[in-house]
């Protein structure tokens, strides 16, 4: 697959009383076309401002954007009105016009772009019911539910066919079940459409839910990047672990007990292969040790299932050492836990 966006070692930094912050550092990132390409950081960590650059809205202070291979820091004025026509954009907040109807905000950049009145209507009326609103087509934004108001959002974003759809914390606003919506229809628009989408946010249940690829930024660096599966399977940074935690099943305080070399407590992973395998039982067998399955789960990503347990496991120092080992053997990923909680 080639990439359509490809982000060259770009900083960003602005100047305030005399400091600099910087908001991006040294970011690179490639997104092939088809992606839905998911970027987690906590408040601050410089997600918008790197969607905003983008979207040209934020000029990079170095490094370079290409979109199909073609920099956008060097184009003219009409490629560059031609090429934001090619990226859509929805909002945490919307942003719809309140002074027009649902109708009228996804007509709006069909207006911009001179397409015929004849053709509007065409096109307003498919995308009213792809987003399946069509029986508010007259309704002011006031009048909306937010999942309402976000799915006009999408239609608007898609009015001018984009080739990439962005979206910042798309879902935040919005309630548990509105946002399993929202994620639905944008998985069925790059699936149907072919429409490539980077989206932001600042929870792993989204990224979980429909993202094939992910990167987690914090102070403006990317930290740790990849298939979300084996993101999900092999998290390496602590920022990552933290926000998988939160993904997952909180671990109740009691299981925590001090820690010892005859005790351990572990999160196994387990994907493709490894899963088929007895390996609890072996390793209870092998190495004379206990193995006290605690709390388990399974999370069914896009292209893979990854099972976790949390097991307690106990026995001699020798015994526990043995059992890591061979977990290492057999490509079990595992993580020794601690409190996490203090
Ligand atoms: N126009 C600006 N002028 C000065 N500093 C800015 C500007 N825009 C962003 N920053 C700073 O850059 C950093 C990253 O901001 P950014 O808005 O990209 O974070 P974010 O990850 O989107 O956060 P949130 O989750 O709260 O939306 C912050 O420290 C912010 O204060
Ligand atoms: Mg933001």
């Amino acid at each position: 697959m080639s990439n359509i966006i490809e982000i060259n070692n770009i900083s960003k930094c602005y100047k305030r009383d005399k400091k600099t912050i910087y908001a991006l550092q040294e970011v690179s990132i490639e997104i092939a076309k088809g992606d839905v390409f998911g970027i987690i950081g906590l408040s601050g960590a410089g997600k918008s401002t790197l969607i905003r650059t983008l979207s040209t809205l934020v000029t990079p202070s170095s490094g370079k954007i290409l979109f199909s291979g073609k920099d956008i820091a060097h184009m003219d004025k009409r490629e560059l009105l031609a090429f934001r026509k090619t990226i859509g954009m929805i909002f945490q907040h919307f942003n719809l016009l309140s002074s027009r109807t649902v109708r009228g905000n996804i007509a709006y950049p069909l207006e911009i772009a001179g397409v015929s009145k004849e053709e509007m209507e065409k096109r307003v009326d498919e995308l009213l019911s792809l987003v399946n609103l069509k029986e508010k087509k007259d309704a002011y934004p006031e009048e909306l539910s937010g999942g309402e108001k976000q799915r006009v959002g999408i239609a608007r974003a898609l009015a001018n066919e984009p080739h990439v759809l962005l979206c910042d914390e798309a879902t935040s606003a919005l309630d548990p079940k509105t946002t399993q919506e929202i994620l639905r229809l944008l998985k069925g628009i790059n699936k149907n459409l072919g429409v490539t989408i980077v989206l932001i946010t600042h929870e792993m249940e989204v990224i979980k839910q429909i993202c094939n690829k992910v990167a987690v930024i914090e102070g403006g660096r990317i930290v740790e990047e990849g298939l979300v599966a084996d993101i999900f399977a092999d998290p390496k940074h602590p920022t990552t672990k933290h926000f998988l935690q939160n993904a997952s099943h909180d671990i109740p305080l009691e299981f925590f007990k001090e820690p010892s070399s005859n005790r351990k407590l572990l999160r196994l992973n387990f994907k493709g292969k490894a899963a088929n395998e007895p390996i609890i039982s072996e390793i209870i067998r092998k190495f004379n040790v206990d193995a006290n399955i605690l709390l388990g789960w399974i999370d069914h990503l896009q292209t893979l299932t990854v099972g976790t347990l949390i097991i307690e496991l106990t026995g001699s120092s020798e015994g526990i050492e043995s059992s890591l080992n061979y977990l290492r053997e057999k490509t079990v990923h595992y993580e020794v836990i601690e409190n996490e909680h203090s």
